[in-house]
């Protein structure tokens, strides 16, 4: 039994898409989420840009006395933790690894579709999991870098937004893939029409669902699951307005987090 939080960042507030899930799975954990919302996007981002900034949000959230550590966003996860992640004297998680196990376990013909921000793709991250999981599995990995703007314009579910999703997913389409990984924090919004567009015989694979099972057993494992929540039980901070965050936030999250961000400045933690 541990009753310290657990922290969780992204590079902004799509990371709160990975955190409903925990909230769900883990209702007595306590969680330090911190959004990069000054630095967006880290998906257009250098290599060496997206660790220097993966590694001052784990410096940050490294002041709180935490047992774990999950890098909610999708690119952080793909370029940054490979780097990273066995330097921390706790476990520091990513959403990648986990849903390319789900994917793997999931798919029939052995065919799965990517989909994620530019950096993601470039880094090959899943394709290099996958393949250790099973050599025989097929990857396709597509890059769709409109999906967050129109997600965070509110444009979720406009026609404009499958038109753009029918051209991205084309190629996914054509590959007779039979499992879709939507690896970006964002794209779990789009879950309805990315569905439409794909068909019902293809599998999304939701990176927050498939992570938070992953925390869970890795805590189980370890004695580390709380048994109480902290007074406090969800703490937000942001390198941006905190009341910007705090209205997009609550869409995500699915619940008001109004008023509970604060601003941190985030170059203070390289
Ligand atoms: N959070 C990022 C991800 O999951 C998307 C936004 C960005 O480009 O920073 O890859």
């Amino acid at each position: 039994m541990d009753n310290r939080r657990i922290g969780l960042f992204d590079s902004g507030l799509g990371g709160l898409t990975v955190m409903k899930e925990l909230m769900q799975l883990l209702p007595n954990e306590s969680i330090v989420y911190f959004g990069d919302t000054g630095r967006i996007p880290y998906g257009t981002k250098s290599v060496d840009t997206v660790i220097k900034y993966t590694k001052s949000d784990i410096n940050f959230l490294k002041t709180f006395d935490l047992k774990a550590i999950v890098t909610a966003c999708g690119t952080a996860s793909a370029i940054a933790l490979p780097h990273l992640a066995n330097q921390y004297d706790i476990p520091v998680m990513g959403v990648v690894a986990p849903a390319a196990r789900a994917a793997a376990r999931a798919t029939k013909n052995g065919c799965i579709g990517v989909i994620g921000t530019n950096g993601t793709v470039r880094s090959d991250a899943y394709r290099k999991i996958l393949e250790k999981e099973n050599p025989a599995i097929q990857t396709v990995s597509v890059a769709c870098p409109l999906f967050v703007p129109l997600v965070e314009s509110g444009y979720a579910e406009k026609a404009a937004t499958k038109m753009i999703a029918e051209e991205y997913l084309k190629p996914i389409i054509e590959s007779g893939a039979d499992t879709l990984i939507l690896g970006c924090t964002h794209y779990p919004l789009l879950k309805k029409v990315i569905a439409e567009v794909m068909g019902e015989h293809v599998t999304l694979i939701n990176p927050g669902v498939s992570t938070a099972y992953e925390v869970k057993e890795m805590l189980g494992e370890k004695g580390l699951l709380a048994e109480e929540p902290h007074k406090e039980q969800y703490r937000f901070y942001v390198s941006d307005d905190p009341s910007d965050f705090a209205k997009l936030g609550s869409l995500f999250l699915e619940r008001s987090i109004s008023g509970l961000a604060e601003q941190v400045d985030i170059e203070q933690y390289i």
